[in-house]
C-alpha cells in the first residue's frame, strides 16, 4: 500500500487504530452471523462481527469464546437500542394471522407475546466478554452504558441512517459512524421506526453528507459486495467497509441453501423493503410471501416485534423446508456480486482490486 494516496492513507490509519490488516468489516448480522464466519473474515485481515439481538447472555458469551479459539483478531458485538413497547391490537393481529395461515402452519394468538432477551443483562454480557467494538443501531446507548464502554476502552461504532442520527450518535460518545445506506439487506437502522421507510437514502448520498457533518471516522454499509463498491465508498470519504449480504453465500455463513442461491441471482430491483417479516422495515428479496405481504389487499403488518413472533411458524417452517418463497430471506440491492467462495478469499479478492482501482 502506498501511504502518499490520501484514500488508502485514511483505510491505512483506521487499520493501524483497530488491530486489522484490511479495511473490510463483516456486518453485525442477527441470526446469521455464526463464530465461523467472523473467523475466517479476521484471520484474513478484516474485523469480525455477530449480531446478538436474539442471543440470550449465555450465547453471546459462547459465541465470544468460539470466536477466540478461532481467531485473535478483534470482533465487534451488535445490539439493537430497544423500541418503546409495541402497542397491541388484536382485531388487526387477527387478520394477519388469517392471512399467515395462507403460508405457513396455523397461528396461535398468543404468538404475538414475544419477549426478546433482556436488553440490561445483553449490555452486562457484551460488558463481560470485553471485544474491542460495541456497535449499535436503531438508537443510541444509555449514557452510563457508554461511560463503562469506555472505562473498558471499548470502542462504540453507531449506525446512522442520516446526517441528523449521525450527529446525535457523535454527540452521545460514538467513536465511529456507520453510515448505513437504503441499499442495505436486512433491518433499517432508523433510530425512529416510523421514519425507516420515508427517509431512505442512498449511500453515495449519505456517506459524503455524514464525512462532512461529523469529526469521527465514518464506516461505509449497504449495498457494498465487490472491489468497485469498497473503492468508491472509500474515495467519498468512507474509513472501511462494511459488508453483510456479500458474506451470506460463503460457507462459513451456513445459510439455508435456498437463500445463499436467491441472493447469487437477485438484481438489485428485486429486493424490497418491509415489515412483513418482523414489524420493523427491513430490505429482503422479493419473495411470492414478501411480494405478497406487501400488495394493497394484505393486512397491515403488527408492529415489531409482535409481527416477529406471529410469522415465526411460517419461518421456521420455511426454513425447514428451503423454501424461498417464505424464507425471511434478507438481501442488500447489490446481492448479486457476493461470491459463493469461503470468506477469507472474498476478504483477499476485494481489497486487492479496491487498491488496484484506488493506485
Ligand atoms: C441477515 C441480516 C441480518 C442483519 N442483522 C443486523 C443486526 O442484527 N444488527 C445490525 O446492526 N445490522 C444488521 N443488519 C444490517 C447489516 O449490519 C448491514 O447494515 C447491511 O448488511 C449492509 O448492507 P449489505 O447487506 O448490502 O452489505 C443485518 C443485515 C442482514 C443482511
Amino acid at each position: 500500500m502506498s501511504t502518499s494516496n490520501p484514500v488508502i492513507a485514511r483505510a491505512e490509519a483506521f487499520c493501524a487504530a483497530y488491530g486489522l490488516r484490511v479495511p473490510i468489516l463483516l456486518a453485525p448480522m442477527a441470526g446469521a452471523c455464526p463464530a465461523s464466519l467472523s473467523i475466517a473474515v479476521a484471520n484474513a485481515g478484516g474485523l469480525g462481527s455477530c449480531g446478538a439481538l436474539l442471543m440470550q447472555p449465555a450465547a453471546i458469551k459462547v459465541w465470544a469464546a468460539e470466536m477466540r479459539a478461532g481467531s485473535n483478531g478483534g470482533f465487534n458485538l451488535n445490539l439493537w437500542i430497544p423500541d418503546p413497547p409495541a402497542t397491541r391490537d388484536a382485531e388487526a393481529e387477527d387478520a394477519v394471522r388469517a392471512f399467515l395461515h395462507g403460508w405457513g402452519p396455523e397461528v396461535a394468538r398468543e404468538a404475538g407475546d414475544v419477549s426478546p432477551p433482556d436488553f440490561a443483562a445483553q449490555c452486562e454480557a457484551l460488558l463481560e466478554v470485553g471485544p474491542t467494538i460495541i456497535s449499535s443501531i436503531m438508537g443510541l446507548y444509555p449514557p452510563p452504558f457508554v461511560e463503562r464502554m469506555k472505562a473498558k476502552r471499548i470502542k462504540w461504532f453507531a449506525n446512522a441512517t442520516t446526517v441528523a442520527e449521525a450527529k446525535a450518535a457523535e454527540a452521545a460518545g460514538a467513536d465511529v459512524i456507520v453510515a448505513q445506506g437504503m441499499e442495505a439487506g436486512g433491518h433499517r437502522g432508523a433510530f425512529d421506526a416510523a421514519k425507516a421507510q420515508t427517509e431512505l437514502v442512498g449511500l453515495f448520498a449519505l456517506l459524503p453528507a455524514i464525512v462532512d457533518a461529523v469529526k469521527v471516522p465514518v464506516v461505509a454499509t449497504g449495498g457494498i459486495a465487490d472491489a468497485r463498491g469498497i473503492a468508491a465508498a472509500l474515495t467519498l470519504g468512507a474509513s472501511a467497509a462494511q459488508i453483510g449480504t456479500g458474506f451470506l453465500r460463503c460457507p462459513e455463513a451456513k445459510l439455508a441453501p435456498a437463500w445463499a442461491d436467491a441472493i447469487g441471482r437477485t438484481l438489485p430491483e428485486q429486493t424490497l423493503v418491509t415489515r412483513a417479516f418482523s414489524g420493523r422495515p427491513g430490505r429482503a428479496i422479493a419473495t411470492a410471501y414478501a411480494r405478497a405481504a406487501t400488495a394493497p389487499d394484505a393486512p397491515d403488518p403488527a408492529p415489531y416485534p409482535v409481527q416477529r413472533g406471529l410469522t415465526q411458524a411460517m419461518r421456521d417452517a420455511a426454513t425447514k423446508n428451503n423454501d424461498i418463497d417464505r424464507i425471511q430471506a434478507w438481501s442488500g440491492q447489490s446481492a448479486r456480486l457476493a461470491m459463493a467462495e469461503p470468506a477469507g478469499n472474498v476478504v483477499r479478492e476485494l481489497w486487492s482490486g479496491a487498491q488496484t482501482l484506488l493506485r
